[in-house]
């Protein structure tokens, strides 16, 4: 399964050294953006990505919890080659997808929303990211309502012959990533389960999920 490691849970104070300890074991990073607004948590912003961007060439995505992605999605765009926005943060995401050339796009569902939020846009979009926690901070509980959505979104994409592929993202670990494999997520992103204990063979067992 494509694996991707979120740098939320990492030492700050030592970001570079963890992101390049995985390399290839690693499929992307995932930039957890949070401006305190529209999360109670603030991490980081272009300054530190763009850093991070030169001590590696594993791609990059963006996750953006912020009020206004349609102002701040151009600042990710020269690190990023995904940008994740969420679709809580707009009414209509439609003149944001037109905008974003030159990048893949994903649009995120916080775990109430259901999945006929995002179907109409599966076809524009290169990613639906599934949250199966409320966004803000690592560590916390996967939830397995979110499973249906899964297999629900699945349905829609096989059944249009769609592109898009299915993330998730929050509370996942070996068990939670075959759960989501299983229901028809092609992807995943963690962070607290690759913060400890043997990280190359947790990152293993993630990938041979089929
Ligand atoms: C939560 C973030 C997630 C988080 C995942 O708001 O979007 O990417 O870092 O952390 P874990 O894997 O610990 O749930
Ligand atoms: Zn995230």
């Amino acid at each position: 399964m494509e694996t991707g490691l979120s740098i939320l849970s990492s030492d700050f104070s030592r970001m570079g050294a963890e992101i390049k300890k995985y390399g290839r074991s690693l499929d992307f990073i995932h930039m957890d953006v949070m401006d305190g607004s529209f999360v109670p948590n603030l991490t980081f912003g272009p300054p530190v990505i763009d850093s991070l961007r030169k001590i590696t060439k594993l791609p990059f995505e963006a996750h953006l919890m912020v009020v206004n992605p349609e102002k701040q999605w151009k600042w990710y765009r020269k690190s990023c080659g995904r940008i994740i926005f969420h679709i809580e943060a707009l009414r209509s995401p439609m003149a944001l997808i037109k905008e974003m050339k030159g990048v893949k796009k994903g649009i995120a569902l916080n775990p109430p929303a259901p999945a006929e939020k995002i179907e109409k846009w599966l076809p524009h979009i290169e990613t639906a990211f599934i949250m199966s926690v409320a966004p803000g901070f690592s560590g916390q509980k996967f939830d397995p309502a979110i499973l249906k959505k899964i297999a629900k979104l699945r349905k829609t994409i096989d059944a249009k012959k769609l592109k898009c592929r299915i993330c998730v993202d929050g509370g996942i670990n070996l068990e939670t990533a075959a759960l989501c494999r299983r229901a028809g997520a092609d992807a995943i992103v963690a962070s607290s389960y690759l913060s400890s204990g043997n990280i190359l063979q947790k990152l293993a067992g993630l990938k041979a999920l089929r």
